[in-house]
Formats: C-alpha cells, sequence, structure tokens
C-alpha cells in the first residue's frame, strides 16, 4: 500500500496540487494533506465517496466542471474584514482621490479577490464618508468593481447582509449606524444601504485567466490584498504583470501587508504610507 498522508495518497496529492495550482493559482506545497483533508472531507458523502482517495479521483478524472468549481471554492481561504489594515483606506481618501479628481472626471477601483464583500464596500464608505473631499467629482463617476473567483462568496456579497459577528470585525458604530439597518426587528442580520451597495458592481473574476478584464478600460487603483499570498513566485509575476497591465500610469496597487512586489516587476514605485506601503505605476 502506497505510503499516505492524512488519508491521501503521495500519487493523489500530487496531481491535486497540480489541478488546484491550474485552477486558480494557490500552490498548496509538499506538506498540506492535513489542509486538503479538512477542506474536502465534509463533501464526501453528498458524492458518495467513502474515503479521500476515491473523491479526489472523481474530482480529476470525471470531467464534472461543477464539482471542480466547488473543490476550488472549498480550498480557497476567504478570511477578511472591514477596514482590513486601516491604511490602504486612509490611503485612499487623503491621498488617492484627491489626486485622482484633480485629473479626471472619473475613478475606478477594483478589489480583485474581494471574498465576501468587506473589502470593496470598506473603500465604498470611505468614499462616502469623505464626500465632501470628492467636490467636483460626482458619486456617480464613481465605480468600484469586485471580483473573486468563488460564486458563493460574490453571492454573499451582492446579498449585503451580514450578521453581527461579521461586522464586529473591523466596523466602527459610526460606519454601523450610517450605513447599515437592522433586517427585521428581531434580527441579528443587518443590510449595508443602497447608497453603498449601488457603488460597487460584483463580478466573477479568475485573476489566473490573464488573457481577458472583468471591466473596459484601466483602472486609477487596485486593491488586489492577501490573495497572491497562496501564489507560488512565478504565478504571483504572471499576475502582478497583469494587474499592471490594468493600471493607468500612476495608478496605484495595494497589496496585503505582507505582500511585495518582487524585483522582478519594473516600473512600479514602492511609496510608504502610515505603517504600511502602496505601489504606484510610473511605467
Ligand atoms: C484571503 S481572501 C482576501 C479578501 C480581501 N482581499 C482581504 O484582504 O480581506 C482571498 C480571496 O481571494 C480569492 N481568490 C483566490 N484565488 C483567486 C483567483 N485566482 N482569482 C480570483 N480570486 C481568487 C478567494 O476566493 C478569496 O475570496
Amino acid at each position: 500500500m502506497e505510503n499516505e498522508d492524512h488519508g491521501i495518497s503521495q500519487k493523489n496529492y500530487a496531481l491535486f496540487c497540480d489541478f488546484l495550482k491550474d485552477s486558480c493559482g494557490v500552490d498548496l506545497k509538499d506538506n498540506r494533506a492535513y489542509l486538503v483533508s479538512s477542506r474536502l472531507s465534509p463533501l464526501l458523502r453528498g458524492y458518495g465517496c467513502m474515503n479521500l482517495n476515491e473523491f479526489i479521483e472523481k474530482v480529476l478524472f470525471s470531467n464534472d466542471s461543477f464539482l471542480r468549481k466547488i473543490v476550488v471554492e472549498a480550498m480557497v481561504t476567504h478570511e477578511t474584514k472591514w477596514f482590513r489594515d486601516g491604511y490602504p483606506f486612509e490611503f485612499l481618501v487623503d491621498t488617492m482621490i484627491p489626486e485622482i479628481k484633480d485629473k479626471s472626471r472619473e475613478v475606478k477601483i477594483w478589489s480583485a479577490g474581494c471574498s465576501m464583500g468587506q473589502e470593496p464596500y470598506s473603500i465604498a464608505m470611505a468614499i462616502l464618508r469623505n464626500s465632501c473631499r470628492l467636490k467636483g467629482l460626482p458619486l456617480n463617476q464613481v465605480r468600484i468593481f469586485a471580483t473573486d473567483l468563488s460564486m458563493s462568496a460574490l453571492n454573499f456579497a451582492r446579498e449585503g447582509v451580514f450578521c453581527t459577528t461579521d461586522l464586529s470585525r473591523g466596523l466602527s458604530k459610526e460606519y454601523m449606524d450610517r450605513f447599515f439597518s437592522p433586517v427585521g426587528a428581531l434580527s441579528s442580520e443587518y443590510r449595508i444601504c443602497d447608497d453603498v451597495k449601488s457603488m460597487v458592481c460584483f463580478r466573477h473574476h479568475n485573476l489566473i485567466k490573464t488573457g481577458s478584464r472583468p471591466f473596459m478600460g484601466k483602472c486609477d487603483a487596485i486593491y488586489c490584498r492577501n490573495v497572491m499570498i497562496y501564489f507560488d513566485l512565478t504565478t504571483k509575476l504572471k499576475v502582478l504583470n497583469y494587474l499592471k497591465s490594468c493600471l493607468k500610469t500612476d495608478g496605484y496597487l495595494l497589496l496585503g501587508s505582507s505582500e511585495f512586489v518582487p524585483k522582478e516587476i519594473s516600473g512600479m514605485d514602492m511609496m510608504r504610507y502610515s505603517n504600511g506601503v502602496v505601489y504606484k505605476k510610473i511605467a
């Protein structure tokens, strides 16, 4: 019997890693069988499989594209929160918007890998909250595109209804009172208001499919935060070059607080801001 790790044979683990990397860029490396097991085990029974090897073989060899989507969604991490790390949203209202509004009649921002909507909705709320600084730039000229490969995360985000536990992760009382209302008199769920919702356009998009764009034209800013931390260097470089091609000159790229643009990518100037860094496309 071939060696197994967490109920997965070495051969199936290697094949599954290749499948996941080809599907979404996530690189599991050699030692994440525990993760595959914990994410996929809950799906076995629904597909009539007795064990993980049987299930993984079904995913890999049955050509069931729906099953493949479900499995990729189960493997990606949706961890997010409101106004994550603070500085990307302060930079938006302090520097980016004032700079853009002097040059352009519209502002286009892309939240790539938006998970359940907290990131693009935080961008929209920060803009609305600071709309006095937007004088001369009507709010209907601000477009926020939010994309993810996970349809379940996008459906949740589009709905715009969050429970109190979700809301407690990074949202201040001021924002809560201003932009959310209870779904029902006794409900512990809150709906984001239409003014915020109407600024965000959610679309399905896989970042490693670099041949297409989820919108027309180029962006003033791209938030692609905590998405590429799971990619290997080759995939990261491919996606970063693609994101750069989607940015206007002088546009900004904001990565997660532990992420950096590698030296192989030229024409992106690193700027320090508050307790983080942002990148500006200079060429
Ligand atoms: C950890 S969450 C980060 C959410 C948000 N950007 C933040 O920083 O809070 C990563 C998101 O990226 C998405 N994702 C992973 N790989 C992707 C890909 N290849 N294309 C598009 N989205 C992807 C996942 O579905 C997940 O929702």
